[in-house]
């Protein structure tokens, strides 16, 4: 059981990591760290948290284990304060969704002070954002992603991931650099697709909304997503995200090129091809 858990960012993942815990009963204390002391309210109000602050050092103070939920810039911005405010030996992890440079930069500070970071990100989320959304069982049967290296120690890693499978999660491990790349195929990928399916018809004609079905809904559901979130989420991991969209013109190109050939057997055993991979997700 952990005895003080300090949450920073209590939006949709941070809130519903403290809510989950809380119904869980996994911390003895739960503490909200924000920038709002109005935003963070709700959540002491409605006994998800035991207590909030606006003051780093205040809310830090005797944590055993931290979580970082803020958009990944801030989440980097904060680190250089959050190691300085938490107390040696305690255990830090962050749900960011890019995680090189995250990594690189937590166990650097970590390594430091010293205390103990794993890089997690809970493949899980909404298109909506804040305390407002967050939900208990947002990580039942989630993914979460665990990215630890040559310099990670065996115990945190052990702590962190039981963390993570106590709020109802299944574990994946993978070093940061090909997470990156995976995610940016994944996830980033598919958002900034359905970003541009969405603008593709504004460009056509906006009226064409009017006969959008469940398809073009489901397909763009995603472009809906906070945008203050995701612009940190595709600038940060520019490089990845560039390969998985050459990957993805050359799928474009190669289809397009199929649709306009003769050749409607071989489209549609190309099509059928994409149907089975498809199919074994599940
Ligand atoms: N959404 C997803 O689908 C998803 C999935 C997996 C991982 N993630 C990752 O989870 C993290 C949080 O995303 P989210 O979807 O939970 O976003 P969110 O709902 O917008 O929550 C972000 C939280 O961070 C707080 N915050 C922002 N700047 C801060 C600062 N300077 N100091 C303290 N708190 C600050 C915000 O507080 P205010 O109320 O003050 O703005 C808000 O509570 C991101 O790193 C994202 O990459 C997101």
């Amino acid at each position: 059981m952990i005895d003080r858990l300090a949450i920073v960012g209590l939006g949709l993942l941070g809130g519903s990591i403290a809510k989950a815990a809380r119904a869980r009963s996994l911390a003895r204390e739960i503490i909200a760290v924000g920038r709002s002391a109005e935003r963070l309210e709700p959540a002491r109000r409605d006994g998800t948290v035991d207590r909030v602050s606006t003051d780093l050092s205040a809310g830090l103070d005797g944590a055993d284990f931290c979580v970082l939920a803020t958009p990944v810039t801030t989440l980097l911005d904060l680190l250089p304060a959050v190691c300085e405010a938490l107390p040696a030996g305690a255990l830090l992890t962050d749900v960011g969704s890019t995680k090189a440079r995250i990594v690189a930069a937590a166990e650097r500070l970590a390594g430091a002070r010293p205390l103990f970071f794993i890089g997690s990100h809970p493949m899980a989320g909404a298109e909506q954002a804040g305390y407002g959304v967050a939900r208990a069982d947002l990580l039942d049967g989630a993914t979460v992603v665990l990215t630890p290296t040559a310099q990670s120690d065996a115990g945190a890693l052990e702590r962190v991931g039981a963390l993570w499978q106590a709020l109802g999660a299944r574990l994946v491990h993978l070093d940061p650099a090909t997470h990156d790349r995976a995610v940016a195929a994944v996830s980033h990928l598919p958002h900034l697709v359905a970003d541009a399916l969405v603008d593709a018809v504004v460009r056509m004609d906006s009226g064409f909304f009017e006969v959008a079905a469940r398809g073009f809904k489901d397909t763009t559901r995603i472009a809906a997503a906070s945008p203050p979130v995701w612009r940190e989420i595709y600038h940060d991991n520019r490089p990845a995200l560039a390969e998985a969209l050459a990957a993805f013109r050359k799928s474009l190109d190669h289809l397009e090129d199929m649709v306009a050939a003769p050749d409607g057997a071989a489209l549609e055993r190309e099509l059928a091809r994409i149907k089975q991979v498809r199919e074994r997700l599940r």
